[in-house]
């Protein structure tokens, strides 16, 4: 069967061409966010903000680093930080540090009760707080393989502040991971904003990535094309 799609312009396109599966990829992006897809999944009963290809996507990132401390901003319900968790239970070492704002105590009863509770560590306070970021530098201690996922605010000043200050904890070879640069992509749709065409985490990436070289965008863990995280895997260079 041919599938067609109509460009804003009046461009035919061929849903099967390389052109078409990306354009699709974003349209689903798009409409998927507009009914809250990412609100769904759980991990091991616990609500995950996550898209589920960002989740394998994540999983293959996880297991081929082996890192022994995930330091992820955004605990929110405590999903990710049970999937990180979970990661490292099976790697039998490692912990999470989880940095959030706000930690509800419903989540927080939540997370202490699960049998990965002990690989969980979190911290009550603001990314971007001086005193947090110490305390995060000093519960990571020496020597360990690092991996920092970032998930709090995702505005376009925020994530660039969170970048310039978690970067410096990720070892060589290891990676940073932004999430949700996505956001530049559905500040058009229904329940989008307008502001978040230019304030985003895809923007402060960029930025990132132009003043910090010893940093580049790893495209194999957006391979799958529907993802809350364009760019958003970030590598240190090796010999960095
Ligand atoms: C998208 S949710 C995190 C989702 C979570 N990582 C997951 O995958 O289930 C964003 C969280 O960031 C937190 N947050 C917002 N601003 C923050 C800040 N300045 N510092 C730390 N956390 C913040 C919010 O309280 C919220 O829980």
């Amino acid at each position: 069967m041919k599938l067609k799609l109509i460009a804003e312009d009046g461009k035919e396109i061929d849903a099967y061409s390389d052109e078409g599966y990306k354009l699709v990829a974003e349209l689903w992006t798009k409409v998927s966010v507009q009914h809250k897809l990412m609100y769904e999944p759980t991990w091991l009963g616990i609500p995950i903000i996550q898209y589920p290809g960002d989740v394998l996507m994540m999983q293959e990132l996880i297991w081929k680093l082996r890192p022994e401390v995930i330091v992820e901003t955004g605990f929110a319900h405590g999903g990710s930080a049970i999937f990180y968790a979970s990661m490292l239970e099976l790697l039998g070492r490692g912990k999470v540090i989880s940095v959030d704002i706000e930690i509800r105590q419903y989540n927080r009863v939540a997370v202490q009760s699960h049998p990965l509770s002990h690989r969980i560590e979190t911290i009550e306070g603001s990314s971007v707080d001086p005193a947090v970021v110490a305390e995060v530098k000093n519960r990571i201690g020496d020597g360990h393989k690092v991996l920092v996922t970032l998930d709090s605010n995702h505005s376009y000043e925020h994530v660039l502040k969170e970048m310039e200050l978690f970067a410096p904890m990720v070892s060589s070879n290891s990676y940073l991971v932004a999430i949700d640069g996505a956001q530049a992509l559905v500040s058009d749709i229904p329940r989008g904003k307008e502001e978040w065409r230019d304030d985003n985490p895809l923007r402060a990436i960029h930025e990132f990535l132009e003043r910090n070289p010893e940093w580049e965008v790893d495209p194999y863990y957006n391979r799958l094309l529907v993802t809350s995280n364009p760019d958003g895997f970030l590598r240190r260079r090796p010999e960095c």
